[in-house]
């Protein structure tokens, strides 16, 4: 029986194909699910492993659907193209014949192979073996697909809509979907590329083209040098992927010192109580001077002396939502903070003293209580109370970049059902195999601590209050917490 090759896939390429984490894949492949060949799963142990996909409900045309809204003019849509969802069909259907004759080609290519091992082999193959051997090979690499053995064809449509961009020298991978900007989609997939405006003016984003092609989506007025050109540089936030596999040089921040100290003037787009003690600022930077930094940062926000009653007001908080969407960054602010240097600010917020469209200045970013880049160990975060702002950070970023086994989250408080973002965590739980969410009292946390085995086995990252996160640091330390793996940000 000659042994059918199947096409190959990298991780990174499988999971975006199933809709699922890296780590849920690898996962797989260690429990012996899943065979892998050097990094790569094929595409036929796919559909084995995954029998019950159903291409209609697994996002992928939700996603095409999604993805044309933005690529095409809509003058083109209405009077040139067919329906958007005309041409997701097509596609499918072209990706489908392109796979099968991809099939067909791969099972010539082994029964030849077969038949010259055999042709070199001693004694000679009668002719009678031959033709069995012959007859057999093309009943198979004539045979119908099997039904519903649609992965290859998907992926075809996949690279299609989007780009696979590996990074160098981090190795780093992403994707980029329709005909978003390198920059948006490495930002969504937790790097830390080098970039300034976002908006083609600085030339801080500018990356090499090492292998496949970029294409210019969004104007620019930055000014290549000859030497550059002939490199290949593009702006990330002014290009895309044209070739579905691209290979990039990228300058990647690996340090919170890699991030230059910024002064940016935001507005203040939303306001809303999320308890009776803790309200949500949601503020926008302008759209060419974004806020770059590292999750789990921190940075001085600020009211200009003359803002409502005249008095300068200044106050350091963690931001609370993801380096990913720059613009839009989010604050937990809680009533009575305990940060000395923040309670003016705060009591400002909970007077009803800031407003939406206010202008709030921010400056930073601050801290070292950024994610361990090099570290696929399990994560565990300690928030207490609105210690989980950072967290919250944190774990987003985490989710992003899809990298540790395991993420789990302790949030603890001093009042009964004060973790103010329940849904949001028993979200996450749902929705990850690998996440788990535990709500608890203060006073439960340390015997919860205590039980945990896995603990110094895992990057541990701990925010709150700093009187109570010190003991609380030292506690973990005692019971066997690398140094190196435990993090702490006392707020
Ligand atoms: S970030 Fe300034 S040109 Fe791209």
């Amino acid at each position: 029986m000659l042994a059918i090759m199947s096409q190959w896939l990298t991780l990174s390429r499988a999971a975006h194909l199933l809709g699922i984490s890296r780590v849920a894949l690898q996962k797989r492949i260690r429990e012996g699910e899943l065979p892998s060949f050097d990094g790569m799963v094929a595409a036929d142990d796919l559909q084995r492993t995954w029998p019950e996909l159903d291409l209609n409900e697994s996002g992928s045309f939700e996603k095409t659907r999604a993805i044309r809204e933005d690529a095409f003019a809509k003058r083109l849509r209405e009077r040139v193209l067919p329906t958007q969802e005309t041409l997701a069909q097509r596609l499918f259907v072209q990706g489908q014949e392109l796979a099968e004759l991809q099939r067909t080609l791969t099972r010539y290519h082994t029964l030849f192979e077969a038949l010259e091992v055999r042709l070199a082999a001693e004694p000679a193959p009668a002719g009678g073996e031959l033709l069995r051997l012959l007859d057999e090979g093309l009943a198979q690499a004539l045979a119908a697909p099997a039904p519903g053995n649609d992965m290859a064809a998907l992926d075809a449509m996949l690279r299609v809509m989007s780009a696979h961009v590996t990074v160098k020298p981090s190795g780093r991978e992403f994707f980029v979907e329709g005909s978003e900007t390198l920059l948006k989609a490495a930002l969504r997939a937790g790097l830390a590329p080098n970039y300034g405006c976002g908006n083609g003016n600085c030339g801080l984003c500018k990356a090499r083209v090492v292998s496949g092609e970029a294409r210019t989506v969004a104007p620019s007025d930055y000014r290549f040098s000859e030497a550059e050109k002939a490199q290949n540089h593009v702006l990330m936030c002014s290009c895309t992927a044209l070739s579905s596999d691209l290979v990039l040089e990228v300058l990647e921040a690996g340090a919170p010192e890699d991030i230059p100290e910024q002064r940016i003037v935001a507005k203040v787009r939303r306001i809303d109580a999320l308890t009776a003690d803790v309200i949500r600022v949601h503020l926008q930077t302008p759209r060419s001077n974004r806020l770059r930094f590292l999750a789990g940062q921190r940075v001085t926000l600020g009211i200009r002396a003359g803002v409502r009653d005249g008095s300068d007001v200044h106050g350091e908080f963690p931001v609370a939502s993801c380096p990913c969407d720059d613009r839009n960054l989010i604050f937990h602010i809680s009533r009575g903070d305990h940060r000395a240097a923040s309670t003016d600010f705060s009591r400002r917020v909970f007077e009803d003293r800031i407003k939406v469209a206010d202008d709030v200045s921010v400056w930073g970013p601050w801290g070292r209580f950024v994610l361990e880049k090099a570290s696929a160990r399990p994560l565990v975060f300690i928030a207490l109370d609105d210690g989980f702002a950072p967290i919250n950070s944190l774990i987003e970023h985490a989710i992003a970049v899809d990298a540790a086994e395991s993420i789990t989250l302790y949030w603890a408080s001093e009042q009964a059902g004060g973790q103010y973002l329940p849904n949001q965590c028993r979200a996450w739980a749902a929705a990850l195999d690998e996440f788990s969410y535990r709500p608890l009292a203060v006073d439960e946390l340390a015997a919860a601590l205590a039980a945990d085995s896995a603990l110094p086995l895992s990057d541990v990252y701990l925010a709150g209050a700093a009187e109570v996160v010190e003991p609380l640091a030292a506690a973990l330390l005692a019971a066997g917490v690398p140094p190196a793996q435990l993090h702490v940000e006392g707020l």
